[in-house]
């Protein structure tokens, strides 16, 4: 993970522009970057789109993005027109090889105007099935190699956007496809979950302190519950969930991060392929889930129906724009899993996530394995597993330790508190945007926050197993109410090993 904030000179150029990711996330980001001062000062911007638009009319629509979307409001004026001096305009479809002629001699352009020198990251902020395309043009436009006139050591940087593949076997094909053309060093698969501040902070948790690691292990932990749940639905996007589904979309690239994060062993360093080596070894100790039974033992997947979320009264799935009538698409997943490995033998780590739950919330909970002795059994409050480590990822970033104590009083009783740090109070400062932060790494060429071919593989090789029994209909599809914490079953999938959810 970088330390070093130096980025070299580059030209950015984002293919896919003038699309919501663009105007929602990058522009602003880098907006922001400028407005810290962490773009070098030699630097340009190339927005590559279908729509045809004038230099000044991208400029103007980026500003209304920027303006809209950015962090910091209202946008600083100098540092806008300093940026939009560095940014143009290229029209052109992504299978079309003359327009990436005039990409190459727009980036001539800058690299003589603002003095780029070659330094070029590829932003594919595009559909799954643009990549291929792009790549091979960018190939053939001899664009995947840096010009003879950038310094030694420079290289082209592609960031591809998830999901990586729909399966397995596509995974691969795209990763030979773009092997093809590309060294693994110049792919930079995004997840953006490793952008945000509260991942990174999991590996400086544990590695960067003595007290805990001690502790995280199957000797002091029972289990480990993961939650990703989030209030908002299809937003428009029913058609690309009835072709993705929650498993694709969150589970096979965000939860598996957490999870990996959470539990991978130290890696010798922080170089990017230590830290990616460990991360593959957690997947491939993940026990696999195969077969009808164990599908319907260790998974659960679910469907929201009508109901209430922050006090609107929501559609159902099937209700949402460009779903089907009788979709059997998930929009809850809650899996049991474990991990065949010296640390982790025979503690469950519970995963679920969901659209349309009770609210926004992602949390890693860590929880101690029972007291050996109750002592105070017969004490009104005393529980017998009173410990845990709740890892707030989002929102409210931070951590808490759970224990229990007396309540002051001339009787015993107990009661659990927490002690809480809090990133809002202890810091008083927002934390970046997990987009700024990969942008930034992706300019200075750092991989370590970015999914490796053979780590995008692992987390397919796990959940490929999963979709094929689900899609022979096992377990069952089962729904729950918008705006509640999911179905009974997830329950149960707990209550078979006696434990439950942290949440309700
Ligand atoms: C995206 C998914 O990758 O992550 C969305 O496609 C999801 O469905 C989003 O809403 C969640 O990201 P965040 O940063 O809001 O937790």
């Amino acid at each position: 993970m970088a330390t070093d904030l130096a980025v070299d000179p580059c030209v950015a150029v984002i293919f896919g522009a003038s699309g919501d990711l663009a105007r929602r996330k990058l522009l602003p980001g880098i907006y922001n970057l400028g407005r810290n001062r962490l773009l070098p000062p030699a630097f340009g911007i190339v927005g590559f789109a279908r729509r045809d638009k004038s230099d000044d009319e991208f400029r103007a629509w980026m500003k209304e993005s920027v303006e809209q979307h950015s962090r910091h409001k209202p946008i600083d004026s100098a540092v806008w027109d300093d940026l939009a001096q560095s940014m143009v305009y290229v029209q052109g479809n992504f299978d079309e090889p003359a327009a990436y002629q005039r990409l190459s001699e727009k980036l001539e352009q800058l690299d003589e105007q603002r003095g780029t020198r070659g330094g070029r990251v590829f932003y594919l902020s595009v559909p799954a099935a643009s990549v291929r395309p792009i790549v091979d043009n960018l190939h053939a436009a001899g664009l995947c190699r840096a010009p003879k006139s950038a310094p030694e050591g420079t290289y082209p940087r592609v960031i591809v956007e998830k999901p990586f593949g729909v399966d397995l076997e596509s995974a691969r094909a795209l990763n030979r496809d773009l092997l093809a053309k590309l060294e693994e060093k110049q792919i930079f698969r995004i997840d953006h979950y490793l952008g945000k501040e509260t991942v990174q902070n999991l590996l400086v948790l544990r590695f960067g302190n003595t007290i805990f690691e001690p502790l995280w292990n199957r000797d002091h932990i029972s289990h480990i519950e993961i939650t990703a749940a989030e209030h908002i639905g299809m937003e428009g996007r029913g058609k690309f969930y009835e072709a993705t589904g929650l498993m694709r979309d969150i589970i096979q690239n965000h939860a598996l991060q957490l999870l990996c994060m959470v539990t991978m062993e130290a890696p010798i360093s922080w170089a990017a392929d230590a830290v990616r080596d460990e991360k593959v070894k957690t997947l491939r100790a993940l026990r696999p889930i195969v077969g009808h039974e164990a599908a319907r033992l260790s998974t659960v997947r679910a469907q929201y129906t009508r109901g209430v979320v922050r006090g609107d009264e929501v559609h159902g799935y099937r209700d949402e724009p460009d779903v089907a009538a009788e979709s059997q698409v998930e929009t809850y997943a809650a899996l049991a899993m474990h991990l065949d490995n010296w640390r982790w033998g025979g503690v469950p780590i519970y995963l679920r996530a969901a659209k349309r739950l009770k609210k926004k919330v992602t949390e890693i909970a860590l929880n101690f394995r029972a007291l050996p002795h109750p002592l105070f059994r017969d004490v009104p409050g005393a529980a017998e597993q009173p410990n845990a480590l709740l890892l707030r990822i989002q929102p409210d970033e931070g951590i808490a330790m759970r224990f229990a104590t007396k309540v002051p009083g001339q009787t015993t009783a107990i009661r659990e508190v927490a002690m809480d740090f809090r990133y809002g109070t202890a810091f008083g400062e927002e934390s970046p945007e997990a987009y700024e932060r990969l942008l930034l790494d992706a300019m200075r060429a750092d991989a370590t926050l970015f999914t490796r071919d053979d780590e995008v593989e692992a987390q397919w090789t796990y959940v490929d197993p999963i979709l094929a029994a689900w899609r022979d209909g096992e377990p069952r599809l089962s729904t729950y109410e918008s705006g509640s914490w999911g179905p009974s079953e997830a329950k149960a999938l707990l209550a078979v090993e006696g434990h439950r959810w942290s949440k309700p």
